[in-house]
């Protein structure tokens, strides 16, 4: 089965991938022949949840096009504060708009709304689980960047655990040849076994380290990320955490020439301000591409027939999942929606094991 929501970039083959960079490339290359692409549509952005450039870049993409954009980036400035559940807002702005955007903290929550949209829904970021379109924004990077694909060796690097950046992009990047990772965080915020089962099952080659310094010194990519204090069920968690890892000059003195240094931003305090200037930092130029590469998404799901993701199979079934984060636990209205993974029963809205 097929479709035109974009939650999971697993959706999404290396073929479609390679399509996006490619138009992404073009419209980069000649803007001004997509000045009217989009006359006459409208995006909505649902942002429950605080963000700068996702919300602004997919906004900025629209205007670029020739469309318009409607939404909210605080859900208590619309009936979501007087009690409107998630089915019945996105049932009605599917009725307004051509596209949906959206970020919630809640895991599965882009997934739930897809059900009730009768147009494309695009995760945004939904809690600590997946944030497929800022994985297009740093394969958009790395395709001008570095001209390829494979073959990089990807240094990751703060919250892994919490990290749906960190996440969408080790599954992106490892279904290309060659490429292999450096997991640099704390014991306490490494990554989910997830993740480490998806590297072995595709051969991927990965080394864990605790250690910034000592990791930096051989990579193509260093893929920076903040600790993320809404993340953290207290402030004590959070602050043993924070400021573990920082990239300085004296770190940085120790990279390849030609290293890169990526970051989804916003940045804290994990890159000193004094590396801005350094022709290897291009998390500012990344943000743009992003804004680029969200162009030719919406061109992709609103023009080009062709262009469908794979839906896995799912079923229904009698136990409800149990992961505190979900969004099963706050829409009730929710199916039991699953699927299988290994003979387990995995939750279709957050991938937990349900048992
Ligand atoms: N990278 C990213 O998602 O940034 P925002 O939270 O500002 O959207």
């Amino acid at each position: 089965m097929t479709n035109k929501n974009l939650i999971d970039l697993e959706a999404m083959s290396v073929e479609q991938v390679g399509k996006l960079v490619k138009k992404a490339r073009k419209i980069m290359q000649s803007p001004a022949d997509y000045r009217h692409a989009c006359d006459g549509k409208i995006l909505a952005t649902l942002f429950y949840e605080p963000s700068t450039r996702t919300q602004m870049s997919f906004q900025t993409a629209m205007l670029k096009l020739g469309g318009r954009t409607i939404g909210f980036d605080n859900p208590m400035n619309s009936s979501v504060a007087k009690g409107e559940n998630l089915k019945d807002t996105v049932s009605v702005i599917s009725g307004y708009a051509d596209i949906i955007a959206m970020r919630h903290p809640v895991e599965g929550t882009a997934m739930a709304a897809s059900l009730y949209s009768s147009v494309p829904v695009i995760n945004c970021g939904d809690g600590g689980h997946l944030h497929p379109t800022q994985t297009l924004t740093d394969i958009v990077t790395l395709s001008c960047e570095k001209n390829r694909l494979d073959h990089l060796k990807i240094g990751v690097c703060g919250d892994l655990l919490n990290g749906r950046t960190v996440h969408s992009l080790i599954k992106a990047l490892s279904k290309y040849e060659g490429n292999s990772f450096v997991l640099i965080s704390t014991p306490e915020l490494s990554v989910p076994l997830y993740i480490t089962d998806i590297l072995e099952k595709r051969g991927c080659k990965y080394e864990i380290s605790h250690s910034l310094a000592d990791a930096v010194h051989d990579l193509d990519v260093l893929y920076m990320t903040r600790i993320q204090r809404e993340r953290f069920k207290s402030a004590e968690e959070y602050e043993a955490q924070k400021n573990v890892f920082v990239l300085d000059r004296e770190k940085l003195d120790r990279a390849r020439a030609d290293m890169i240094i990526m970051h989804p931003l916003p940045r804290v305090n994990e890159i000193t301000v004094d590396i801005d200037d350094d022709p290897r930092a291009l998390y500012f130029k990344q943000a743009q591409y992003g804004m680029y590469g969200r162009m030719a998404l919406i061109l992709l799901l609103l023009q080009d027939e062709d262009f469908l993701l794979s839906e896995r199979p799912t079923e229904l079934c009698a136990q409800r999942c149990n992961n505190p984060k979900c969004v099963t636990q706050y829409e009730a209205y929710l199916p039991n929606r699953s699927y299988k993974k290994l003979g387990m029963q995995m939750c279709d809205f957050c991938d937990k094991r349900i048992d």
